[in-house]
């Protein structure tokens, strides 16, 4: 498996890679690589001949006061687990290969990126946009693959190769999840003592959700399953960032659960670890 660290050799192999007609496929991370983002690679690897991963702690995706400086990092075990997944090529840039002292551009998708996260991380959606932009346009990649673990960033990337034309397929992968049904994040990691249990609140609240939607023969309201879910997370002493139950593409909210509907919540644990999670209903 090749690693390279500069866009430059990156796109000088990724265009060589083309020319001999070979389908490339772009699965981008931030490292400290789970079992998550091994079964994006997976995917990617079943969708291509070649796949790049790319590893890259986005500056511009992370507000004041936010994790970057502590953001788990474990660069040297990342390469072997990618490798064993099938990985081809990793790619990852020093910030500063990313962005010099010149960069000004910012990438905005409008609408899908105000509520949910972008309500509680103003500026952190202009920046996935723009370093998933960069990098698509660094590797050039036939398909890249995203998870749906983080649904609003996924409907997010959807509008802006539509909305600018650009020639990636997007695949996404369903969310992979701990035994007891913690969805897996690379900030598990921050969770201590009593703090991983209480981080579950935000999958029973999920589940709990859907077995109340199943046990009814009505139409079921979005507001007394939300009444539902907040108890939960508020019994577990997590503190709820949102819970919110929306449409899958548009993110618009709804009156009643439809079979488009998914259920998204975030959560701070232990006062500091932010996790989210969410659901289909249907
Ligand atoms: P990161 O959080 O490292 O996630 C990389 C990819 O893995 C994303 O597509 C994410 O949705 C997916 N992923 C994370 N946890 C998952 C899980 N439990 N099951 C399935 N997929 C999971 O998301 C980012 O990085 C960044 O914002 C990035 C897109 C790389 C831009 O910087």
């Amino acid at each position: 498996m090749k690693i390279v660290h500069t866009p430059e050799e990156m796109t000088i192999w990724s265009n060589a890679m083309r020319r001999e007609g070979k389908r490339i496929s772009l699965v981008p991370t931030m490292g400290c690589l789970h079992a998550g983002h091994l079964s994006l690679i997976k995917k990617a690897k079943d969708l291509s001949e070649l796949v790049i991963v790319s590893i890259f702690v986005n500056p511009m995706q992370f507000g004041p006061g936010e994790d970057l400086d502590a953001y788990p990092r474990q660069f040297e075990i990342d390469c072997g687990l990618a490798e064993q997944q099938g990985a081809d090529i990793i790619f990852s840039p020093a910030p500063e290969k990313m962005y010099d002292d010149t960069f000004q551009t910012s990438i905005s998708v409008g609408r899908l990126s105000r509520g949910l996260c972008g309500a509680d991380r103003p500026g952190h959606f202009e920046g996935v946009a723009t370093v998933v932009t960069k990098l698509f346009n660094i590797t050039s990649p036939h398909v890249a693959v995203f998870g749906e673990k983080d649904f609003q960033q996924l409907a997010i990337i959807r509008q802006l190769v539509k909305d600018l034309n650009i020639p990636v397929e997007i695949i996404a992968g369903p969310i992979v999840r701990e035994a007891d049904g913690l969805a897996m994040s690379s900030r598990n990691k921050y969770l201590e003592g009593n703090d991983r249990q209480i981080a579950l609140c935000l999958s029973q609240a999920i589940a709990e959700a859907r077995k109340l939607i199943a046990g009814s023969t009505e139409p079921v309201l979005v507001s007394s399953v939300l009444t539902v879910v907040k108890s939960i997370v508020a019994d577990a002493g997590a503190v709820l960032e949102y819970a919110e139950i929306i449409d899958k593409v548009t993110l618009a909210t709804e009156e009643y659960v439809s079979a488009e509907s998914v259920l998204a919540v975030a959560a701070k644990i232990g006062g500091r670890v932010r996790l989210i999670d969410n659901s289909i209903l249907i």
